[in-house]
């Protein structure tokens, strides 16, 4: 530790310290511009200038490190009047426009001036100017699709372009000339649009850099502030949501470092303009003769309670069925599954609207077993099957950084190229499907290069026998990659001290995904990561509450907790706290309840927030089967299809209007707060629910959202001690026991299946996100929509060559299920053979294509020739 003296108080640091780390411990303020604790100190403002004994000139504090015996102050004659002539010199070029300029009330120069109370300048000189008008100072330019710029009022500090480049990693900002001519500039002929450009509105000091979708709407003083968390992917980022008149004008990050570390991506930031679509629904609207009539909410209880009592009555409990969402809350969803098991009696429940072939629910919490400040300090981070900067923005943000600041080392393997590869020591594209073959030829050479401890892990000589098909050069030729990439990799897991390995949405939508994880559990075994300390397997859920709709048994065989029907002990316990005999026997999942609707069984359906004509893996049989319903009740915020041929409509509070939990995919559970009332006559869904409840004379009396959070909390063990109230706002991680014990784990043999050639539909289609959206729900976002407007598909440079396609040709890509029509981009990330169209676009819906019992979905491309 060094012993300094500041303003005359003596403090303590640690070695390598700076002066203005010191004043800080202290409480001491420095004012500053430049300096941002997440950033590289560059001393460009000179704002915080420090008299320091013994020196002859001022000290920049922010860069000046501390020393053992240093006398400091900060208050001196001389201190004082160095930073008043930075500020006039700051203040000689910049626009005295406060009154006008957006940042206004939040401007740390503004902030500096008032508290250094200079009221007049010496300087009479014109002040210079960028870009047009001699008129005025609001000479700006749009330097990407949501952000301005507006350079006249830049105090040349950096930290615009010193995020981009040092944490995100972009290029797409730079600063230009020099002095006092420095330019901040998009790069030349390019547009800031990564995925993260927001925050450098939100890091820059002054009022240089403006939102689009924010600037002079409202002054931030006439606005309220809610602690809230981002409500699409499931990194659980936190955000501050700024409303004002029962609107959101923005959302900006609140920093946790667990989490964010206080940056957001585009997504979170703007996409929370959904909330006040003008197309909202806020009453409940009944069907009549082809019409939505408007009613009362006694009204539409009535209809839903009948509708639903006697659908039950005439039929039997499974002849009703309900979807919940990985978009709402804990509470909603905790309600709807225990409003349907024990006023309804059936196990028709799931929320997995997504998947054609979801997953097994596991046995344990579902969340990640390492957090995300682990991927700090494992030594080798693997992503498998993951898109990682369009899942997962603020995993991919914290792996740059391990990479670039920290040293660490990733390595990637997917069928197609991603943007995070080119982070990646070594970046793998394999074959479309080949992973199970990949996986299994990595643990062979694991345990032919002696890189297994045989004495602490078993590994049955059949297993080791049997894993011999897995040669590199055989395998590689499977995998259409190289001997030596297999063999690379085997090494490097093989001989990293720890490594995360981390599994994405190719993985669950695998049409294998029980095979490839069971081959990734074994590599984990091999590799020694079920013991290794900052080490374990993950899978990455994609929406923002995907654990805790399973957490909260959203699903046909789970009950809360994720703990088996089978498991009559819990089911006493949940029947004694419900007051109610549950339904015993495993309920169908999103597919089989679409089934059983076709098959006449199934008679009502209950939707929460979910859209499964827009987003079911097989449009066509979804608009086939929900007109067969007697019964269709769809709980949502914003019309759709869905509303169109609903019997009932019931309007759901959005995200931002309702209090709640939220589980991550880290299993950190968070609360947000209601940042203002629902709108209209829409309530939250856990609301509806219990009233709903009331009204078939169920057993939800008094509820409210905090005491269904303590209800989860002593009744789901994993959940024990997480009730919001005594939840903090940075929020608390369930602690994930699913990875397998070591002493306990059997290898087992996974046999490659490989695909067999589709002579009529060549080409294996893929689906995913595009980075600025998040399912469809994202597609109602007029601010993401300026960013990503127009759906696309991509095909690979050796296949458009093929076909004679050229970007953006139309082309038509076909399946035996539908057609659709595209522009093209060639692109050189993806495969020969394979075809990549976004999810995200309900006008161009993907699942047109898609077929609900094909394991693999397959395409043919035309060229459309005017
Ligand atoms: S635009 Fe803002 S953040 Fe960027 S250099 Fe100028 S003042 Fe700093
Ligand atoms: S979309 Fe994901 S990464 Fe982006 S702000 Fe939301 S939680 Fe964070
Ligand atoms: S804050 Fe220290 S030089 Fe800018």
């Amino acid at each position: 530790m060094i012993t300094l003296t500041i303003d005359g108080k003596p403090v303590q640091v640690d070695q390598g310290s700076t002066v203005l780390d010191a004043c800080r411990k202290v409480g001491i303020y420095v004012p500053t511009f430049c300096w941002d604790e997440r950033l590289d100190s560059i001393g460009a403002c000179r704002i915080c200038l420090v008299e320091i004994e013994k020196m002859p000139k001022l000290q920049v504090a922010c860069i000046t490190p501390a020393v053992e015996g240093m006398i400091v102050s900060t208050q001196s004659a001389k201190a004082y009047g160095g930073r008043q002539s930075i500020m006039e010199l700051m203040l000689a070029n910049h626009p005295l426009d406060c009154p006008t300029c957006d940042k206004g009330g939040e401007c740390d120069l503004q902030d500096v001036a008032f508290l250094s109370r200079q009221d007049s300048s010496p300087m009479a000189e014109p002040k210079r100017r960028f870009f047009t008008s001699p008129e005025s100072t609001f000479d700006e330019k749009q330097i990407g699709p949501l952000i301005y710029l507006t350079m006249n009022r830049c105090i040349v500090c950096f930290k615009c372009v010193r995020f981009t480049s040092e944490i995100a990693c972009e290029g797409d900002l730079g600063a230009f000339e020099r002095g006092g001519h420095t330019q901040i500039a998009a790069g030349i002929g390019e547009a800031v649009k990564n995925e993260f450009s927001g925050n450098i509105v939100e890091i820059c000091p002054v009022g240089a850099l403006t939102s689009k979708p924010f600037r002079y709407k409202v002054r931030t003083w006439l606005t309220q502030k809610k602690a809230s968390v981002c409500n699409y992917c499931a990194d659980g980022c936190n955000l501050t949501l700024w409303t004002a008149n029962n609107k959101i004008f923005r959302a900006t990050s609140r920093r946790n470092d667990a989490v964010d570390e206080g940056w957001i991506c585009d997504k979170g930031r703007f996409g929370v303009d959904i909330v006040n679509h003008p197309k909202r629904i806020t009453s409940p609207l009944l069907e009549k003769s082809g019409q939505k009539l408007e009613i009362t909410w006694e009204e539409a209880y009535e209809f839903a309670s009948k509708s639903l009592k006697s659908i039950k009555e005439k039929h039997c409990s499974n002849s009703v069925a309900a979807i919940g969402s990985a978009h709402c809350s804990n509470e909603d969803n905790y309600l709807l599954q225990k409003f349907f098991r024990s006023v309804i009696g059936t196990n028709h429940i799931d929320h997995r609207v997504f998947y054609k072939n979801p997953l097994p629910a596991s046995n344990s919490i579902c969340a990640m077993q390492n957090s995300i400040e682990d991927l700090e300090k494992t030594g080798l981070i693997f992503v498998l099957g993951c898109d990682l900067t369009v899942e997962h923005p603020i995993l991919g943000l914290r792996i740059k950084k391990a990479v670039t600041k920290l040293g660490q080392k990733l390595i990637v393997a997917n069928n197609r190229g991603t943007k995070i590869g080119k982070f990646a020591s070594q970046e793998i594209v394999y074959k479309f499907s080949s992973e199970v073959a990949f996986l299994n030829a990595v643990a062979h050479q694991l345990l032919q290069s002696g890189l297994v401890d045989k004495n602490k892990l078993r590994v049955p000589s059949e297993f080791e026998s049997w894993l011999k098909e897995f040669s590199s050069q055989r395998t590689a030729d499977d995998c259409s990659i190289s001997a030596s990439e297999i063999e690379a990799f085997a090494q490097a897991i093989g001989r990293a001290q720890s490594c995360i390995i981390l599994l994405g949405r190719d993985v669950i939508t695998h049409p294998y995904h029980k095979d490839v994880l069971q081959a990734a559990q074994n590599l984990a075994y091999l590799a020694g990561l079920f013991e290794k300390e900052f080490s374990g397997l993950n899978l990455l859920w994609e929406y923002s509450n995907s654990c805790g709709a399973q957490d909260m048994g959203v699903l046909p065989d789970r009950l809360p907790g994720l703990i088996p029907l089978s498991d009559s002990a819990y089911r006493a316990k949940l029947e004694r706290a419900w007051n109610c005999k549950l339904p015993e026997k495993s309920g169908y999942n999103v597919k089989q309840i679409l089934e059983a609707i076709d098959r006449g069984e199934i008679k009502a359906l209950y939707v929460m927030q979910e859209d499964l004509i827009a987003n079911f893996p097989d449009q066509g049989f979804v608009r086939k089967v929900l007109p067969k319903l007697e019964f269709l009740l769809v709980q949502t915020i914003l019309p759709s299809e869905m509303t169109k041929i609903a019997h009932l409509v019931l309007p759901g509070a959005s995200f931002a209007e309702k209090e709640g939990t939220y589980t991550s995919d880290e299993g950190r559970v968070q609360k947000t707060q209601a940042a203002f009332k629902p709108l209209g006559n829409s309530k939250p869904d856990w609301q509806i629910l219990r009233e709903l409840s009331l009204w078939m004379q169920g057993p939800f009396v008094h509820y409210s959202s905090q005491e269904i959070s303590e209800e989860i909390a002593n009744l789901v063990p994993a959940y024990s001690g997480k009730q919001s109230n005594k939840l903090s706002l940075t929020g608390e991680r369930i602690l994930s026991n699913g990875q397998p014990n070591v002493g306990d784990y059997q290898l087992k043999r996974v046999d490659f299946q490989p695909l067999q050639p589709n002579k009529e539909y060549p080409f294996h289609l893929l689906t995913g996100n595009l980075v600025s959206h998040s399912g469809t729900l994202s597609s109602w976002s007029a601010s993401l929509r300026a960013v990503a407007k127009e759906v696309f598909c991509e095909i690979s440079v050796s296949d458009s060559d093929q076909l004679q396609i050229n970007n953006d040709d139309w082309v038509e890509i076909e399946s035996a299920q539908g057609k659709l029509k595209l522009r093209a981009r060639i692109s050189d990330r993806l495969r020969e053979g394979t075809v990549f169209v976004p999810i995200n676009f309900p006008e161009a819906p993907v699942n047109s294509l898609l077929d609900k019992d094909s394991l693999v979905d397959t395409v043919k491309i035309n060229k459309i020739i005017d």
